[in-house]
């Protein structure tokens, strides 16, 4: 009898550590966005992380870290304590466009950090000032090889999405340098798309989205294979004369390396339930995002994700002006 009691006693103490982890949260959560509020990572990471807090029962609070086109804050998120209290909500940017980039980069995507899932793909978008001459994407393309001293691109700084897509833009027109704009994030940049003092951009869906039906910028195509049905009456890029430019951009949350698994299991669980509410679901379509598959929301599917467009991506921006 006595025997048992100390095997039971024992089996106890084992168990406690497990016991304080499954406490997980038990404070508020920070999702770290590498850009300024506005743009497309923050309004996602709101919409998500809002969910998010109900499932998790502490808030999920967006702490927006700007700088080196994302960078600053992804190194930030995904090199604090493993213990799931800093996440990060970054993009095909910050996670496969990044290590070709910033060759000295303190993070790394694909080995050094826990991926969650991914929240949306984000179509990209090339987009303009209202007032800019060109009216549609054929003229475009006429108009910026013949004015490349004079046009101005706005993009949240080298390596970010908008960057990274008009890049690939610029190097398929034969025009790899055109006079850039880099902002802290595409929000701050659409002010000045909208106000006219920068001619156009390559952005996400998601912020543009709403200006472009309200006509207060105007958009050549949509680089997808498919029109977005957020923006019916937008061309794909196909369909507009630049059927070689297609790219999809997305946005999805990483944490630190070596987080417990159960913190992780709890974060995907909160991720995949968010994605499966009603209004979030709405409110994401309603921007144009596309939900991502059950596989993609895996910490697994998403790696692969970031890893199949590092590899893609890595070759054209190594060898791309970065400016
Ligand atoms: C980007 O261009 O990388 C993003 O649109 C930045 C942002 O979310 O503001």
């Amino acid at each position: 009898m006595k025997k048992l009691a100390l095997s039971l006693t024992a089996a106890l103490a084992l168990a406690l550590p497990a016991q304080a982890q499954s406490k997980y949260p038990e404070r508020p959560i920070t999702m770290i966005v590498p850009f300024a509020a506005g743009g497309p990572t923050d309004i996602i990471a709101r919409i998500v992380g809002e969910n998010m807090s109900k499932t998790l029962g502490q808030q999920v609070v967006v702490e927006n870290v700007a700088g080196a086109g994302g960078t600053t804050g992804i190194t930030r998120a995904v090199t604090a304590t493993p213990d799931g209290y800093t996440i990060a909500m970054g993009h095909l940017g910050t996670f496969s466009a990044a290590p070709a980039t910033y060759p000295g980069l303190k993070y790394d995507p694909i080995n050094g950090m826990q991926t969650i899932g991914l929240a949306g793909g984000t179509p990209i978008l090339i987009v303009a000032k209202k007032a800019f001459a060109p009216k549609d994407l054929k003229e475009f393309v006429t108009y910026v090889k013949a004015n490349t001293d004079k046009v101005n691109e706005a993009h949240a700084g080298v390596g970010s999405v908008s960057w990274t897509t008009c890049t690939l833009l610029k190097g398929q027109l034969g025009v790899p340098k055109l006079n850039s704009v880099a902002y802290r994030g595409t929000g701050p940049a659409l002010n000045d798309l909208v106000s006219g003092q920068v001619d156009f951009m390559c952005d996400q869906i998601v912020s543009v989205a709403e200006q472009i039906k309200a006509g207060t910028i105007k958009a050549y195509a949509i680089a997808s294979a498919e029109r977005s049905p957020a923006l019916p009456d937008v061309p794909t890029t196909k369909e507009a004369g630049l059927p070689e430019y297609q790219i999809e951009a997305w946005n999805g949350i990483a944490a630190p390396k070596g987080l417990p698994k159960d913190v992780v299991d709890k974060l995907v669980d909160a991720l995949d339930k968010a994605l499966n509410d009603e209004t979030v679901k709405k409110r994401l379509l309603d921007l144009g995002t596309v939900l991502p598959t059950k596989e993609e929301r895996t910490p697994a599917g998403f790696a692969a994700l970031i890893k199949r467009d590092a590899d893609k991506l890595s070759p054209v921006l190594s060898a791309a002006p970065k400016q």
